[in-house]
């Protein structure tokens, strides 16, 4: 389904770009454009990608090593 018609973006995209790590708005604007012209369908778009980042699988902790300077 289209969420911006500006910008020919589907929530197919929206759901890509936040299991890539997109987690703001304007993470998606960058990736995407969403939300770039009229602006009429960001919530919208917000919705769908707090919906992504709901599904998702929790992450594995990141382990981290320090590097010595
Ligand atoms: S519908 Fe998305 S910017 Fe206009």
């Amino acid at each position: 389904m289209y969420v911006c018609i500006c910008n020919a973006i589907t929530d197919r995209d929206i759901r890509r770009a936040a299991a890539d790590g997109a987690d703001n708005l304007y993470a998606l604007q960058s990736r995407l454009g969403v939300a770039a012209g009229c602006g009429s369908c960001a919530d919208h778009a917000r919705e769908i990608l707090r919906e992504g980042h709901a599904k998702q699988p929790a992450r594995p902790p990141t382990l981290y090593v320090p590097v010595p300077a």
